[in-house]
C-alpha cells in the first residue's frame, strides 16, 4: 500500500525522501493560492525562484514580476503575492516570475520528485482526484513561516489527507494534520483568522487575501513544476 507523509515546513524536508514521490507543496497564505491563481487567470507558466536578485533579472525577458518579504510587496517589482491583488487581463498569456519568504523557496527544493503539484484550498479536490487516480507514495510539504509550522499549511495538508483512498500513514505530522482538519473542516475560514500569518497580513490591511484563501475548490487548476516553471498539467 502506498504511504503518505507531511513535511510541516520546508526547512525539514531534508529529513524526508521527495525522490520520485507525488509531492505537493502548499503555501496557503499566500503562495500557492497565489500561484494557482495566475495560471487559473490565464497565464502561461509562473517561475518560482529564491531569490530577489533572480527574480528581478527576469523582467529584462518581458515577464511580470513578483516579490514579497515579512508578508509585503517588495518595492522595484509589479506586485507583492496577493491573490486579490492580480488582475486577470494584465496575466493572461503572461510568464510571471514569483519570489516569496517560503513557499517558492519550497517548490524549487522539491526537484527529483516523480511530480511536484501545487496545493491549496482553492484546487483541493483537483489535488486529491489526481493523488488518488495516479498511486505512488506521497509527501505533502508545508511551506510553514521562516521554519515553524503555521496552522494553515498544516490544516490544507490534513483536508487532503481526508480525501486520500488506501494510503497508510508512515508519520504523527501525518495524525496531526488529519486531526486539525477534523476539527476545523467545517469553517476553514474562521479557523485560519487564528494563525500568526493570518494576523500578520491583517495588520496589512490584507483581510481579504485570507478570506481568498480560503475559499474551497474555487479553481479547477492543476499546476505542476514542469522543470523550472510551473504549468497547468
Ligand atoms: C510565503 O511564501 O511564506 C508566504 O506566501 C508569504 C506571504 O505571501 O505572505
Amino acid at each position: 500500500m502506498n504511504s503518505v507523509e507531511v513535511c510541516l515546513t520546508h526547512q525539514q524536508l531534508e529529513n524526508y525522501q521527495h525522490i520520485d514521490k507525488n509531492v505537493i507543496v502548499i503555501d496557503v497564505l499566500r503562495a500557492t493560492s497565489t500561484i494557482n491563481t495566475i495560471l487559473f487567470y490565464g497565464a502561461k507558466s509562473v517561475k518560482p525562484v529564491e531569490s530577489l536578485e533572480e527574480c528581478m533579472k527576469l523582467r529584462d525577458k518581458g515577464y511580470i514580476i513578483m516579490a514579497e518579504r515579512m508578508g509585503k510587496k517588495v518595492e522595484g517589482f509589479d506586485y507583492g503575492n496577493s491573490p486579490t491583488k492580480i488582475e486577470r487581463d494584465l496575466f493572461e498569456e503572461k510568464n510571471v516570475g514569483i519570489a516569496t519568504s517560503n513557499g517558492t523557496k519550497a517548490i524549487v527544493k522539491t526537484k527529483g520528485s516523480h511530480i511536484t503539484l501545487i496545493g491549496s484550498f482553492l484546487n483541493l479536490s483537483k489535488v486529491i482526484e489526481y493523488l488518488n487516480s495516479n498511486k505512488r507514495d506521497i509527501l505533502l510539504v508545508c511551506s510553514g513561516w521562516k521554519g515553524s509550522t503555521n496552522l494553515e499549511d498544516t490544516l490544507c495538508a490534513g483536508a487532503i489527507i481526508a480525501g486520500l483512498e488506501n494510503f497508510e500513514y508512515k508519520s504523527d505530522t501525518v495524525i496531526i494534520a488529519k486531526k486539525l482538519y477534523d476539527q476545523s473542516e467545517d469553517d476553514i475560514l474562521s479557523n485560519m483568522k487564528k494563525s500568526s500569518h493570518a494576523k500578520r497580513l491583517s495588520g496589512y490591511d490584507n483581510i481579504k487575501d485570507i478570506e481568498f484563501c480560503s475559499q474551497v475548490d474555487t479553481q479547477e487548476v492543476l499546476p505542476y513544476l514542469d522543470n523550472d516553471d510551473i504549468k497547468l498539467l
